[in-house]
């Protein structure tokens, strides 16, 4: 069985920043997306075969995780030209995949649980699909499964009136059987081929769907807000370290701080994440801050935010903001923050800045 893996795709709700960038590679907390999840197949499947498809853009991908051996992975890739839905990623995909069932991974998705008994209800029981449903509070968000025990009855996308809170993960089993039903139907009224009308012609064949239920938890990082909270689950896991150095300042709760990076005259208050190369000064930053390679912060505030690598802030106040790389963010001087004080009661800002953006207040 291979691992079919999703990243085409236009992302965008994440603009500005899949302008230059496509949203799998982004980093969350210390890495891209996507090598959390190579990192999940290595790790939590026995499957090894990861079939990676990509849109135009497939170079910067060869470039980014190569054919798969640092994590003991063979990757072969395949060109989806346009975006024109997650069924049409499939059929795209049929010559790599073969004859074989797959396990269809949405390249915008993290989890967290291991797949092995799921591969083996798929095989000992001869589906044609298993589906992985998690429940949801926004359900007309989400495609959305009716179960009735343990039979699946329908799935719908987006439904206005939603038949429960089910919704389907970014993750599902098919056997090659789902080839045909994406053939049977005709794309939606966005113009895309939707994997749930292909499920629901599976179910419409009496093909055999089940589903199982997820325990762990599963992020989707599709938008700037998803992408936060992705990011603020991430730091809760990890390990603190400072390998860097910390003068005159003061660390209240869970800090990493990579090589060659300071803190100076400032407070952290943890759970903060700050990569290698950064110079933090005068600046009280956290909870949930992820600060990428190379970034510089001055005389600011920052509080659930991440900054991608190389972000310069110098006198700002920010909240729940992405900064690109290479953004520039100057803002007016404030005297009391000279001191690594505390920040004033000045608002905090929201800002969502792309690569090389420059924001002067
Ligand atoms: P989506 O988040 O549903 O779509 P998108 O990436 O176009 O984002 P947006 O809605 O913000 O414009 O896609 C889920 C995953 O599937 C993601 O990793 C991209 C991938 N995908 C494809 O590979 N091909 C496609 O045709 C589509 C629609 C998505």
């Amino acid at each position: 069985m291979k691992v079919l893996l999703l990243c085409g795709g236009e992302g965008t709700r994440l603009r500005p920043f899949t302008h230059s960038i496509p949203k799998q590679l982004l980093p969350v907390v210390n890495k891209p997306i996507l090598h959390h999840i190579l990192e999940w197949v290595a790790a939590k499947t026995p499957l090894r075969e990861v079939v990676l498809l990509t849109g135009e853009n497939q170079e910067i991908f060869r470039q980014a995780v190569g054919d798969g051996s640092r994590w003991g992975l063979q990757i072969s890739y395949v060109c989806q030209p346009r975006p024109l839905g997650l069924a049409h990623a499939v059929l795209t995909a049929e010559t790599a995949l073969g004859k074989e069932a797959f396990l269809m991974y949405l390249g915008d998705n993290l989890l967290e649980e291991s797949v092995g008994e799921y591969l083996c209800v798929f095989e000992e029981k001869h589906l044609d699909s298993l589906l992985l449903l998690r429940k949801v509070p926004d359900p007309e968000n989400y495609g959305i499964a009716e179960i009735a025990g343990d039979r699946v009855l329908r799935v719908v996308e987006k439904p206005e009136k939603p038949p429960g809170n089910l919704a389907l993960s970014g993750l599902y089993l098919f056997s090659p059987a789902i080839f045909q039903s994406i053939r049977n139907i005709s794309p939606s009224a966005r113009g895309e081929l939707e994997i749930t009308d292909a499920i629901q012609n599976l179910l419409d064949r009496r093909k055999k769907v089940e589903y199982r239920l997820l325990t762990g938890w599963w992020l989707d990082t599709g938008s700037p807000d998803a992408l936060l909270d992705a990011n603020r689950y991430l730091l809760g896991k990890f390990t603190p370290a400072v390998l860097g150095r910390v003068i005159n300042s003061r660390v209240n709760g869970c800090l990493y701080l990579e090589r060659e990076s300071s803190i100076e005259n400032s407070q952290i208050n943890g759970p903060v994440y700050i990569g290698a190369g950064c110079r933090i000064k005068d600046s009280t930053i956290g909870p949930w801050v992820t600060i990428g390679d190379g970034g510089t912060v001055t005389g600011s505030a920052l509080k659930n935010s991440i900054l991608f690598s190389g972000a310069q802030v110098e006198n700002f106040a920010l909240h729940q903001s992405i900064i690109g790389r290479r953004a520039l963010l100057t803002g007016r001087h404030r005297p009391d923050q000279a001191q690594g004080a505390a920040p004033s009661p000045q608002p905090f800002s929201r800002l969502l800045v792309g690569d090389d953006g420059v924001v002067i207040s």
